[in-house]
């Protein structure tokens, strides 16, 4: 069966109906992708796709002209041809025009946060795949949603988690499932990324950084929506930078699951003391806004075999960039934030040793194997690796790396931990989204020879 006609087929059926695997397009096909959302994110992720000769770019949505603008210069600048272009109308619903046609192999989803949920849904009930930017949903009841609609559809859903392919962290990998480590006991991580000229910019289209303290209707890009979220919402809203390689490094729902959690929140000063430093003594608005997003969320995973996770969240104090990986088991310890590593046997005893050897000793086979073509890609190259992954996945049908379970779990830490916060810093059951086959299945990231 070609993929289109699987695609009519299943639309047909209708939303509840069971349905086969997901079909591969014919061989020397190319994929037809759209995209929802070209802002700063879907820029960088539309160069990935733009590179690549065995996609077509056949439709994208954005409801903020100047973004959707610069994205078909893009695809022009490429040389490539031109896709269906939806939300010039400026109507947040747009996205369900864009999907209605059919064609579409797959669709890439970079919208703000509140939007994840809804358009994925959206699009695995109109049979279109979904590679999802780094949140599935706001609420619990989201990510249920999220899950039982691909289990329902059989629709692929990939939530495109960059950080798990980054360099440094996929050497660990390769040396975590070679034991270098002995058996995992802790593991930490998180997002540590000083947003503050993001939350609040001048609004100017052309030069929205480094003046500024817009947010909302009057900000450019993330601070027209994000620092809603750090006004209205306490908890880790940005898990799965952090918990992705971790939950790739303890084997989650592959043998592992997290079974408790808990956060704790710091007092909110940051950005409120950012907003009066930077409006030059006037009685901006911003300056009187309370921020509810302590500085620093601590939320601490537990897991079935035994390890602890702990992540944070710090995005509104001065510092440089670092998410913080430890990876720790009986025989030593690697961490980020000094690219400094501890192996019994292997490093004097009490000292730490450069990672930069080990980097190369224990390169992943994936990163040797692409590293050319990779570099020069966003993100010091992982980019290139997240985007390869879901569309190789798909052209093979093959099931998604870093697939549903992941992608709801992951994601679901921001309403746990907000709920944990709310309730005085409680410690939590986490749900189990795989409802117990999580003891059976086994790993599959990184392991296949392409991604
Ligand atoms: N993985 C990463 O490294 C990484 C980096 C940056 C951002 N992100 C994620 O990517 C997503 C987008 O972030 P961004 O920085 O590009 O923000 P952005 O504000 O620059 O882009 C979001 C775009 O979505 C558009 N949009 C909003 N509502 C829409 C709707 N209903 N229909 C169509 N378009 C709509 C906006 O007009 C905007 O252009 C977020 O989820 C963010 O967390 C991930």
């Amino acid at each position: 069966m070609r993929r289109r006609d699987f695609l009519a087929g299943s639309a047909a059926l209708g939303a509840s109906a069971l349905l086969p695997a997901f079909p591969a397009p014919a061989r020397g096909e190319r994929l037809r992708l759209g995209m929802i959302g070209t802002g700063m994110r879907g820029q960088v992720l539309l160069t990935e796709l733009l590179r690549r000769d065995d996609v077509e770019v056949a439709a994208l949505c954005d409801i903020e002209p100047i973004m959707l603008g610069r994205a078909l210069a893009q695809v022009d600048k490429a040389g490539k041809p031109k896709p269906r272009a939806y939300g010039q109308d400026r109507d947040e619903n747009a996205w369900k025009r864009l999907l209605e046609p059919g064609g579409l192999d797959g669709v890439i989803i970079a919208t703000p946060w509140e939007w994840h949920a809804p358009m994925a849904i959206g699009a695995m009930q109109a049979g279109v795949a979904v590679g999802c930017e780094v949140v599935a949903g706001i609420t619990l009841q989201d990510h249920w949603d999220v899950l039982d609609t691909q289990l329902r559809t059989g629709t692929p859903y990939m939530l495109l988690e960059n950080v798990c392919y980054r360099r440094d962290v996929m050497a660990a990998l390769r040396m975590v499932r070679e034991g270098l480590f002995g058996e995992l006991v802790h593991l930490q991580g998180g997002y540590q990324h000083d947003l503050r000229a993001v939350k609040f910019n001048s609004g100017d289209p052309d030069q929205p950084y480094g003046s500024g303290v817009e947010f909302g209707p009057g900000g450019w890009s993330e601070a027209h929506w994000r620092t809603a979220h750090s006004v209205n919402r306490n908890g880790d809203l940005y898990p799965s930078h952090g918990i992705g390689p971790c939950a790739m490094y303890a084997n989650i729902h592959r043998g592992n699951r997290f079974i408790r959690i808990n956060s704790f929140a710091s007092k909110a000063r940051g950005l409120h003391e950012y907003t009066v430093a930077r409006s030059g003594g006037t009685t901006h608005p911003s300056t009187r806004v309370q921020f509810r997003l302590g500085d620093i969320v601590t939320t601490t995973l537990a897991c079935a075999n035994g390890e602890t996770i702990v992540l944070q969240h710090d995005t509104s104090l001065p510092r440089p960039y670092s998410l913080g990986f430890r990876v720790q088991g009986t025989r030593g310890l690697w961490m980020d934030v000094n690219q400094s590593i501890h192996i019994e046997g292997r490093s004097p005893a009490h000292q730490w040793q450069d990672f930069k050897a080990y980097q190369d000793e224990f390169e992943h086979p994936l990163w040797r194997r692409h590293a050319g073509v990779a570099a020069g890609a966003g993100h010091g190259g992982m980019d290139w690796f997240v985007v390869n992954a879901f569309v190789e996945a798909l052209k093979a049908a093959a099931p998604m790396p870093i697939d549903i379970y992941d992608a709801v779990a992951w994601s679901a830490i921001t309403p746990l931990s907000e709920q944990s916060i709310a309730q005085g810093y409680a410690t939590l059951d986490f749900p189990d989204f795989t409802r117990g086959a999580w003891a059976t299945r086994t790993p599959i990231f990184a392991l296949s020879d392409a991604y």
